[in-house]
């Protein structure tokens, strides 16, 4: 209930943004607006007169900020245990059949994610839910669509065991693994010196985990956040203040926009997918029917398709639907247009060196086979 009363008060923080961006163009206080009206004089000499640059109010900027520089906490950051993870992550070893990696539905070097509706997992069989990005997820409240992971240490322990995902058979299984590989169980003596027997589950997610913390995506957006007004095109900004005063601050905000809060998918008119309860199925309580946690929007432009079944092919229909189902507004094809421009704003690289993939260690005379069934 508390979820809700805070939903609430963002909306009205939105509704009162919305009021309070009335045009204002002879704004006293602000100095660009004080520059322009200095500037004729001297723009009447060239002959091609300079765009003034579109001023975002600051009430608008309020519930955004740029990225952290990581997400690491004291126990992750250790580069021991992030070279451990960054194997781990890439390792099809960590599935029954030795064909999937973290990386088969979450691609380092494809923002995150594989682009497809829902991931290919053992045997080829689909799990019902879109495969969310990787990039930045650390930062996000909770993992899982449901939100039914605390944080990327212990999500990661959940796939491998998934029999639609990779398909190890317990815990112990995956343990056994590791220990058959030499090189595993020497970088897990180094990522964690002062334990007797560090080859376990539970560490095998908290290296995974110390990886995914550097997985950081800064952009144009973040520069212009602190302070580089010029960083953003005049359309994206235009883009941005759209976005704002129609109301998608009430959910996307913060250094993800979203990442940070669960929200009704069709707050205002029912979603069209009931399929999937979300939270209300994990919580087994109707009172969180359609739940989910709302979405980062870092890189959105690149993660396609959209949505928790992945039903929504293009950036446009995504920004439509949500116009519909969470505002009850319909907009029109120049404001879709216009948020899209400010979405693709928020595309930032991770650094490429960190995402590289390792050589892998090399297996033993006792390590499990592949077994495809
Ligand atoms: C077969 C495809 C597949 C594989 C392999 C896979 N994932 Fe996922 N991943 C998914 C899907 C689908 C979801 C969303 C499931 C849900 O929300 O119920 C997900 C969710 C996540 C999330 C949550 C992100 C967020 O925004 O909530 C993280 C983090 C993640 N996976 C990391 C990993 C790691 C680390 C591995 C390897 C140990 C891995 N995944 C292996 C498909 C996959
Ligand atoms: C009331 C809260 C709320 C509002 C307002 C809202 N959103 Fe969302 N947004 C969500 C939730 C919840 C989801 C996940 C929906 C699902 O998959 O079930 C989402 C999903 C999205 C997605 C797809 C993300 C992905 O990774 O698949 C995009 C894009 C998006 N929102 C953009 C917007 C835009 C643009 C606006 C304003 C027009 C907006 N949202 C308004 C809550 C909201």
């Amino acid at each position: 209930m508390r979820k809700i009363a805070l939903a609430t008060t963002f909306l009205s923080l939105g509704t009162f943004l919305v009021g309070f961006h009335k045009p204002t163009p002879l704004k006293q206080e602000n100095p660009l607006s004080i520059k322009a009206k200095k500037a004729p004089l001297r723009v009447a000499q060239n002959t091609k007169k300079p765009e003034p640059q579109v001023d975002v109010p600051e009430g608008f900027l309020m519930a955004y900020k740029p990225l952290p520089k990581d997400y690491h906490n004291a126990s992750s950051r250790s580069a021991a245990k992030i070279d451990l993870g960054r194997m781990l992550y890439y390792d099809t070893r960590l599935s029954k059949n030795h064909d999937l990696s973290c990386n088969s539905c979450h691609k380092l070097d494809n923002y995150g994610v594989d682009n497809e509706p829902t991931s290919v997992g053992h045997k080829k069989q689909r799990g019902d839910r879109n495969s969310p990005t990787v990039y930045n997820a650390a930062g996000h409240f909770v993992q899982f669509w449901d939100g039914r992971s605390p944080h990327v240490e212990h999500q990661a322990t959940q796939p491998v065991l998934n029999p639609v995902e990779m398909a190890i058979p317990n815990p112990a299984y995956a343990v056994k693994v590791l220990k058959s590989i030499p090189g595993y169980v020497a970088a897990f003596q180094k990522a964690y010196p002062k334990e007797k027997d560090p080859v376990t589950y539970k560490n095998m997610g908290d290296a995974i985990g110390a990886f995914e913390r550097g997985l950081v995506t800064p952009s144009r957006w973040d520069a212009f956040l602190n302070g580089k007004k010029d960083a953003l095109t005049n359309a994206e900004k235009q883009g941005f203040i759209k976005f704002v005063s129609s109301g998608c601050l009430t959910c996307h905000i913060g250094p993800q926009l979203g990442g940070h809060m669960y929200q009704k998918a069709g707050l205002i008119k029912p979603w069209p997918n009931q399929k999937d309860k979300g939270r209300g199925t994990l919580l087994k309580d109707k009172t969180y029917d359609m739940f989910f946690k709302v979405p980062g929007l870092r890189n959105i432009a690149k993660t396609a398709p959209y949505m928790h079944d992945g039903s929504v092919k293009t950036l446009p229909e995504a920004v439509a639907m949500m116009a519909r189902h969470q505002l009850g507004r319909e907009l029109s094809k120049e404001d879709i247009a216009s948020i899209v421009t400010f979405l693709n704003a928020l595309t930032g690289s991770v650094d490429a060196n960190y995402i590289k993939k390792p050589a892998l260690p090399a297996s033993s005379a006792t390590t499990p086979k592949a077994d495809p069934n």
